[in-house]
């Protein structure tokens, strides 16, 4: 069953994960969204190794009740909320950082939420793939043998491409 979803799952590395979090400037008390959150792990190293409180969002029944599972066993339940729900549909205002990995095609739509919920300031750390109308501040490679992997680094309100019409 599909479940309707925007994007499969297929987990960041944990290096990269971290890379992502420093190049967002994540420290306690940050709040990090990661919008399809798959197993949680982008989660629990903001919560349990940056200090962030963090966010997730998950559509999938199953990974939403493994990122439950592991919310417990880590004893990270005051510091992590998941909402199990379509990531169009949640509000992501209260956002410092979002930690995203999904499909360019997701991030296009995503666009204009984005623009108009987020704060001046907060930021988006893409793994792998852009925000096709936006500029990125930072383009970063992380090698993780035997892939390489890129993360896009933007700030509110983003600079545009010129002349992109989505
Ligand atoms: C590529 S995985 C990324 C997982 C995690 N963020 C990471 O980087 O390791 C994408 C996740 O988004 C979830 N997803 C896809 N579309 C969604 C939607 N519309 N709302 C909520 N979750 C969604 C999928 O179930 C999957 O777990």
């Amino acid at each position: 069953m599909s479940f309707g979803l925007d994007v499969p799952f297929v987990p960041t590395p944990e290096p990269v994960v971290r890379r992502m979090l420093e190049l967002a400037d994540v420290k306690r008390g940050t709040v990090v969204y990661d919008l399809g959150a798959g197993d949680g792990r982008i989660l629990i190293i903001a919560a349990k190794d940056f200090g962030a409180t963090a966010v997730g969002v998950e559509a999938h029944p199953g990974r939403a009740a493994l990122i439950e599972k592991r919310i417990a066993e880590e004893g990270l339940a005051d510091k992590i909320t998941l909402i199990r729900d379509d990531f169009f549909k949640v509000d992501v205002s209260k956002a410092d950082v979002l930690a995203l990995y999904l499909l360019t095609s997701v991030d296009q739509k995503l666009e204009p939420k984005l623009e108009k919920e987020l704060k001046p300031g907060a930021k988006i750390v893409s793994h792998d793939f852009p925000f096709p109308g936006w500029v990125p501040e930072r383009v970063e490679r992380v090698r993780d043998t035997p892939f390489e992997h890129q993360i896009y680094v933007y700030v509110m309100p983003p600079k545009r491409q010129q002349g992109w019409q989505a």
